[in-house]
């Protein structure tokens, strides 16, 4: 189940925590982090890329009009994936991007979690989620040791993609909470 944690960055003191779909949306509001939920296509597991970019091309038409985003693809990283620990390594590290970071997560679970006004923002995120953090907002994702994600990456400009790290300890102090 999808879990928001809202901590005070300074002190680690729990100021919200919530698994209601409806709460966490409107907590992230405020920083302007999209959240929402769609519809799990009803898919076979390991379904390839195309399958899925197809069975969500509804809701991907709507959210890109909406945002002026241009592009999807299909993301898949699990257990057996050669290169899980340098691609955890890659994003667990505070950083910004200068295009909005957009995930649907078709099957599995990750924590996207934002530091933004002296608060830490722990978005852990499971099937059926969407959320769409700000470009320049600081923050990480994990997956954990044992990743399981199968998500739809959605850019307006691919090349915004790029991590630019703060050189924080937040994500340290901060472990991904899950649910
Ligand atoms: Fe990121």
């Amino acid at each position: 189940m999808s879990l928001l944690t809202i901590k005070d960055a300074a002190t680690g003191a729990l100021e919200l925590s919530t698994s209601d779909a409806a709460e966490i949306a409107a907590a992230l509001a405020p920083i302007n982090v999209r959240f929402e939920r769609w519809p799990v296509a009803n898919l076979p597991a390991g379904a390839d890329a195309e399958t899925v970019l197809a069975a969500y091309r509804p809701q991907l038409d709507a959210f890109m009009g909406d945002t002026g985003a241009g592009t999807a693809d299909v993301i898949k990283l699990d257990s057996s994936h050669p290169q899980k620990d340098a691609l955890r390594a890659k994003f667990l590290s505070e950083h910004t991007h200068t295009e909005d970071e957009v995930r649907f997560f078709h099957e599995g679970a990750g924590n996207f979690i934002m530091h933004v006004g002296g608060k830490v923002y722990d978005a852990y995120c499971t099937q059926g989620d969407l959320i769409s953090v700000p470009a320049n907002t600081h923050h990480w994702f994990d997956a954990g040791t044992e990743p399981h994600v199968t998500a739809l990456r959605i850019f307006t400009d691919t090349t915004g993609w790029t991590p630019h790290y703060t050189g924080t300890d937040m994500s340290e102090r901060f472990p991904a909470v899950t649910g």
